[in-house]
């Protein structure tokens, strides 16, 4: 498409194209309306004075008769002026006036006519005129009337005035369009031209924002923003794949040597039994993995909200820590729950039990012999913690422990993929909430608080903004 072509597309021009035309019809409305106003004045102010003469030379001709009249109307129509004289026979034969010449049959009507005609002593036969016509007795004829050059002259200048106008509404409507399509135009190519180097792959591309706050960019900052977020997501979903793809390797190769093990030499059917139990528990663990990978992706993409409800953190509590009971017994370890009878919260209760879960397993895992889990209302939210005795996690540390399969040196030797704090930090965040890691002097304590009522829960866009 030429440059032309796409400058006559844009809404820009149409625009301006659209009041041009609006502007033009008002033009000539009022110019008309101003025209028909002068023409109609003028005319009647030539009908009031072919009156009024036709009154003063009516009494001349009642008082002195034809004669009289055509001498009055000689000295009058000597006087230099708009206004016009004749007087003629029944024959048409002219005795006096400034009247040369009239079209054939004008005379033979009475009345008021508008008419052109020819002066003395002048060639041009085409000024008009306003004219009343009386028969008097005899056939005689009377014509008394007005020049209309005046008011044609006016006209003319209107319509002149019209025609400027015109001109230069067209003229300064199509350079502003021109002007203002352009500079829009401009504009909407430079975000056009980053769409497709964005489109092309370089997703750092951003749309260029001018600064004067007008609606393309207020619509490149909405567009920035989203690239913004999509590229967060990305991003996000990149370093699963590089840890899925780094951190699985390890347990899958795992898997793959037991089996080849199992098959190599000749084995008893109990020794092959064993080794295939302890495929399958590789396996568990592998399928406990990518469950725990889809809730953590699930809950941070804010799936789950749709299934927030109402629930008692102090039954969830109480649930969760009765299951670890048997394991903690068997290690000769306690869990103390410390909750009120009740505690309403606004949530997942089958992603905060999870996360409870987590860390209780957690403080079995990494802590001492005794594991608190406490639940507590403060103001406006609820705060779940689970403090041990253990070594706990050094501050510069606590990064780590809450990534995706961040493991600490000290804890290799235990089974685990670095996946339950990281699933405690994507719930808390799908909750609006947070978790914090804390020194327990000794241990760790790490607690988990989130907003208690609906209304403090933000919509899912404005999460995702903050
Ligand atoms: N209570 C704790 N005391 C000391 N260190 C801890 C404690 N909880 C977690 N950690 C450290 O933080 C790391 C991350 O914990 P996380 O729960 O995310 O993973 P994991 O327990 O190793 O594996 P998974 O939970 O997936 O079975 C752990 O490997 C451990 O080093
Ligand atoms: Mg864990």
């Amino acid at each position: 498409m030429t440059a032309l072509g796409k400058l006559v597309k844009t809404t820009a021009f149409k625009l301006t194209l659209g009041y041009f035309l609006m502007f033009a019809v008002g033009a000539v409305v009022v110019l008309w309306f101003v025209g028909y106003n002068v023409k109609k004045l003028l005319d009647e102010e030539n009908a009031q004075i072919i009156e009024s003469e036709i009154v003063g030379l009516a009494e001349q001709y009642n008082t002195g008769g034809l004669e009289r009249l055509v001498h009055v109307v000689e000295r009058r129509a000597a006087r230099p002026g708009a206004s016009l004289y004749l007087v003629t026979t029944n024959a048409g034969e002219k005795l006096a006036g400034n009247v040369a010449t009239l079209p054939p049959g004008v005379l033979d009507v009475p009345g008021i006519v508008e008419t052109p005609y020819q002066r003395n002593d002048e060639v041009d036969p085409h000024h008009p005129a306003l004219a009343r016509i009386i028969v008097m007795p005899g056939g005689f004829r009377l014509l008394v009337g007005r020049d209309l050059d005046e008011r044609e002259r006016l006209r003319h200048v209107l319509r002149r005035a019209l025609y400027t106008s015109l001109g230069l509404l067209a003229a300064i409507g199509t350079l502003g369009g021109l002007f203002v399509a352009r500079r829009v135009l401009v504009r909407v190519d430079a975000i056009n031209a980053t769409a497709l180097t964005i489109m092309n792959g370089d997703l750092g591309g951003r749309l260029p924002v001018s600064g004067t706050g007008d609606e393309l960019d207020r619509l490149a900052q909405s567009l920035n923003a989203m690239l913004d977020r999509i590229g967060e997501l990305m991003q996000g979903l990149r370093e699963v794949s590089d840890n899925i793809a780094h951190d699985l390797r390890t347990p899958l190769t795992r898997l793959r040597n037991r089996a080849e093990e199992a098959l190599r030499g000749s084995k008893s059917v109990d020794e092959l039994n064993a080794a295939l139990e302890k495929v399958i528990e590789e396996s568990d663990g592998l399928i406990r993995v990518f469950n725990a990978l889809l809730m953590i992706a699930r809950a941070e993409a804010g799936d789950s909200r749709s299934t927030l409800a109402e629930f008692d953190l102090a039954e969830v509590a109480r649930d969760v820590a009765e299951l670890y009971e048997p394991t903690a017994e068997d290690a000769g370890q306690t869990i103390l729950v410390t909750a009120p009878a009740h505690c309403t919260a606004f949530g997942s209760r089958e992603l905060i039990g999870q996360a409870l879960a987590n860390l209780i397993d957690n403080a079995l895992k990494y802590g001492g012999s005794t594991v608190e889990v406490i639940v507590s209302a403060k103001p406006g939210q609820v705060e779940l913690g689970v403090a041990d005795h253990g070594q706990g996690i050094a501050s510069t540390d606590r990064e780590k422990a809450i990534a995706r399969f961040g493991r600490l040196e000290d804890s290799r030797s235990r089974p685990g993929f670095g996946l339950g704090l990281a699933l405690c930090n994507a719930v808390a965040h799908l909750h609006q909430g947070s978790l914090q890691l804390a020194d327990n002097h000794p241990g760790l304590c790490v607690t988990l608080n989130w907003p208690v009522s609906l209304a403090q829960l933000a919509p899912p866009h404005q999460a995702a903004a903050e």
